[in-house]
């Protein structure tokens, strides 16, 4: 694990995802310390490159940087010498001959975090990949389901509105599949991808009809900047079809656990009324994001080569 990259859900092991887990674990009580720091990654550098707006990601990465020990640099495209026409390669370069041990990288396009794994030699960590993966945010939401639920296996996973521009759809499918539990995917046509027939889900037409029997609901934003606006006739009708208002949240199985990796379109997907629902975990997304990062960095970074 030291040394390695956390680029995809899809090539992880059980093994990795369940020692990510139990570290995010011991994390979340030193995070509940009136010094919430530990020196793990004492005299380690943890470089963000974001290319791609970001709240939650980028400030969870430097938190759990900071709560480890470590030192920061964020990287920022807008103000660097790309603007000068550097490339992207000799960009990472620099920041590795100058002594960088981890490279944490969101680009809009599907596959730069490994193309940067191959130029650096060094970890790097995928923060979100266009439409690809978004490996954390999934472990995230997995932490956070299993200490509502426990063991997943046989649980229904629905996933539900904008998935062909979805990397946390992606890599949450890979991800709950992996650890047994069943996953439903529910979604208007022209925002499902090709090819999902060839994916370990199910397909349902209507929310409604699949509610009763999930035990954990996710619901993605609608992703206009990527052109999800022109996929579907109107918001209202959308929203109608696809949001979880009162009287669908009221139809939803006693005890299942409602998902957001925000940022969220109040109204669209979540009706503001909800957001506080004691079922619905979208803070505890947040919080949790700290220590699961934490653990990834941890695991790639500061802990026993090969363990
Ligand atoms: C997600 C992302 O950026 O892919 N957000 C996040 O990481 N918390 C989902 C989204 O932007 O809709």
């Amino acid at each position: 694990m030291k040394g390695e990259s956390l680029l995809s859900i899809e090539n992880l092991d059980r093994k990795f995802i369940e020692a990510i887990l139990q570290h995010a674990e011991s994390f979340l009580e030193v995070l509940r310390r009136p010094i919430p720091v530990v020196p793990a990654l004492r005299g380690v550098t943890v470089a963000t490159m974001f290319f791609e707006d970001s709240t939650r990601t980028r400030i969870s990465f430097e938190l759990a940087a900071r709560r480890l020990s470590a030192e920061v640099i964020n990287f920022s495209a807008r103000s660097s010498s790309l603007s000068k026409g550097e490339s992207l390669k000799d960009t990472v370069e620099t920041l590795a001959l100058m002594g960088a041990d981890v490279l944490i990288v969101r680009h809009s396009c599907a596959a730069v975090p490994h193309a940067v794994s191959r130029w650096a030699s060094l970890p790097v960590i995928n923060a979100g990949d266009g439409c690809h993966e978004h490996p954390t945010q999934a472990l995230v939401d997995l932490f956070t389901v299993r200490q509502r639920v426990g063991d997943l296996a046989g649980k229904q996973l629905t996933i539900v509105g904008d998935i062909e521009h979805s990397r946390v759809a992606r890599s949450n499918i890979w991800l709950f599949t992996k650890m047994g539990a069943k996953v439903t995917l529910v979604a208007p046509s022209t925002l499902l991808p090709l090819g999902v027939d060839s994916w370990p889900v199910e397909v349902a037409d209507h929310l409604d009809d699949v509610l009763g029997e999930t035990d954990v609901l996710m619901l993605l934003r609608l992703q206009r900047e990527r052109g999800s606006g022109v996929r579907i006739p109107s918001l209202r009708e959308y929203q109608m079809r696809y949001g979880l208002d009162e009287k669908r949240a009221s139809i939803l199985a006693d005890g299942a656990w409602v998902l957001h990796p925000g940022p969220v379109n109040r109204d669209i997907e979540l009706a503001p009324s909800l957001a506080a629902m004691p079922n619905v975990l979208v803070g505890e997304q947040v919080s949790n994001g700290v220590a699961v990062r934490m653990a990834a960095l941890y695991s790639l970074v500061g802990g026993v080569e090969g363990e």
